[in-house]
């Protein structure tokens, strides 16, 4: 006698049941494999994963700022190693470099252009500045493009408890100004206008929106006039890169950092930028106030001399 479980009439019976079985299991593979639940979909896993991971990547790679930022393991210990030996600080570098790097890639994410350089160097800077303890909180930024790095030095200085005032010199032309080089596009694609950094200084708070923007050239001596009018305890040097650009500001650094204030050379040591180091050397020889404190990633650090 045959089963009744093998009976036609059984197995046609059963059909329903096994099919709503089948539709189950179907759909919790898809939901694992996120291949769309067809034998091909399955067989291209390995890209099926790919595909998940492209948003995250998105939100590091270089794709609309030139530079990705991942840094490697190494490049953020040598930079920690670098903050320290500068600002004689291991544990508040190790801190601000994560808070800054944070900072960085939020600041990106949310304003308008990008931040110039490598990850590392803005990293360094932004830590910096603040461990190495200014002797007030006026910051002048000497070439600032989309203003963000100004925005994201502010919240660096608020979070160590400063009361940042941050003014900004720029000629704001449309496209970054680098005499002697041809700078093309923006990786960005947006246009270099006060607009664009006022949006940024927003992200900032009250100090971004009160923060003073002089549209011009350092070297223009109706610019500096406006903008001498107190002592720096933070001047970042970050306009002209060429040798005498350079040399220009340095001077004018000399007359307005405030005792005992920090001069950020941007960009120095960059292959890229031999100009920066030529005029930092021949200031340096000459009659200075300022003292070298040492380098962390692409930025030297001055210190004037105390009153
Ligand atoms: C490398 S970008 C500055 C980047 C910015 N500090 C940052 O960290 O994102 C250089 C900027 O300096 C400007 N610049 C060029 N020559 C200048 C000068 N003589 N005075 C002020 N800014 C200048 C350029 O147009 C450009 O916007």
């Amino acid at each position: 006698m045959r089963s009744p479980l093998t009976g036609k009439a059984v197995r046609r019976a059963l059909r329903p049941v096994a099919h709503l079985i089948d539709q189950r299991i179907e759909r919790q593979v898809r939901r694992l494999v996120g291949t769309g639940g067809t034998p091909a979909g399955a067989a291209r896993q390995p890209e099926a994963h790919r595909d998940h991971r492209h948003p995250l990547e998105l939100f590091f790679d270089g794709t609309g700022r030139g530079v990705s930022r991942v840094p490697s393991a190494a490049a953020l210990q040598r930079l920690i190693a670098e903050l320290a030996e500068v600002t004689g600080d291991r544990a508040g570098a190790e801190r601000a470099a994560a808070q800054a790097f944070r900072l960085l890639v939020a600041l990106e994410a949310l304003g308008v252009g990008r931040i110039a350089g490598g990850t590392m160097n803005i990293v360094g800077k932004l830590s910096a500045v603040p461990l190495l303890d200014p002797p007030n909180d006026e910051i002048l930024e000497i070439g600032t493009l989309y203003g963000m790095f100004g925005a994201a030095l502010i919240r660096m200085m608020e979070r160590a408890g400063r009361d940042p005032g941050l003014t900004i010199v720029d000629p704001l032309a449309g496209t970054q100004v680098q005499p002697g080089t041809t700078m093309g596009d923006d990786a960005s694609g947006t246009p270099v206008r006060e607009a664009a950094v006022r949006t940024n200084l927003s992200l900032a708070g009250a100090a971004g929106a009160a923060a003073r923007v002089q549209q011009g050239y350092s070297g223009d001596p109706g610019v500096r006039a406006l903008v001498s009018d107190r002592s720096y305890g933070v001047i970042v040097v970050d306009g002209d890169h060429s040798a005498a650009g350079v040399a220009a500001d340095l001077e004018w650094a000399e007359e307005i950092t405030a005792p005992g204030g920090i001069v950020v050379l941007d960009d120095f040591g960059h292959p890229k930028w031999p100009g920066i180091t030529e005029a930092f050397q021949r200031h340096m020889a000459g009659d200075t106030r300022f003292t070298f404190l040492g380098r962390v990633a692409h930025s030297g650090y001055l210190r004037a001399k105390a009153a």
